[in-house]
């Protein structure tokens, strides 16, 4: 019974889990570095997507499909690339359609790609821009008040009067 149910698991996470060399083929035609038979561009130009054995994010014409697979499912994925409504993606691929066993590997590696977490890269680059933004405004900041500490204090009217009373 036992050794039914951990077959049955391992069943299952075999069934969860996408081809792993399939997702690494379906990460190079993703960027490029395999080229699609048919001549169309790379997704990544468009699109990232962090994770899945992928170094770099990507393009940012587009949404990221980090979680494309856990948001539109390999059949939404699927029908965007056969028969994309979006007019840069149909331009792209209107003539270079993709082929099945390309279309197959992306998806592996969408999958993958949804499976993992963002990259720890990713995440500490957003924070170091927020940092960077911070401490530029408190240089701003700093420097305005040193401008502005030079400023008068005191009237015009006072410093001849005081001149004046020197004088006198
Ligand atoms: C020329 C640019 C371009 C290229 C190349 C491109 N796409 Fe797209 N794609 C788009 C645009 C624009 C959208 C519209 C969604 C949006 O608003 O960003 C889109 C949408 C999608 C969506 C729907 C996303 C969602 O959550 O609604 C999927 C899935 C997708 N693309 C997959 C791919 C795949 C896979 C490739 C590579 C085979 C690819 N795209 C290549 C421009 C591109």
């Amino acid at each position: 019974m036992a050794t039914l149910l951990a077959c049955s698991t391992f069943a299952l996470a075999q069934a969860a889990a996408p081809d792993a060399a399939l997702a690494a083929r379906g990460a190079r035609l993703f960027s490029g570095q395999t080229r699609l038979a048919n001549g169309g561009a790379a997704c990544i130009s468009c699109h990232a997507a962090a994770g899945g054995g992928l170094s770099s994010e990507g393009g940012h014409l587009a949404v990221g499909l980090g979680s494309a697979w856990t948001q539109i499912g390999p059949a939404g994925i699927q029908a965007m690339i056969a028969t994309p409504p979006f007019a840069p993606m149909a331009a792209a691929y209107g003539e270079h359609p993709l082929t099945a066993a390309e279309t197959g590997a992306i998806l592996a590696f969408l999958q993958r790609s949804a499976q993992q977490p963002r990259p720890a890269g990713a995440l500490q680059r957003q924070g170091s821009m927020l940092l960077g933004g911070g401490v530029g405004a408190l240089l701003v900041l700093l420097v305005l008040q040193l401008a502005w500490r030079r400023r008068k204090t005191l009237s015009t009217k006072h410093s001849i009067y005081a001149r004046q009373s020197r004088q006198g």
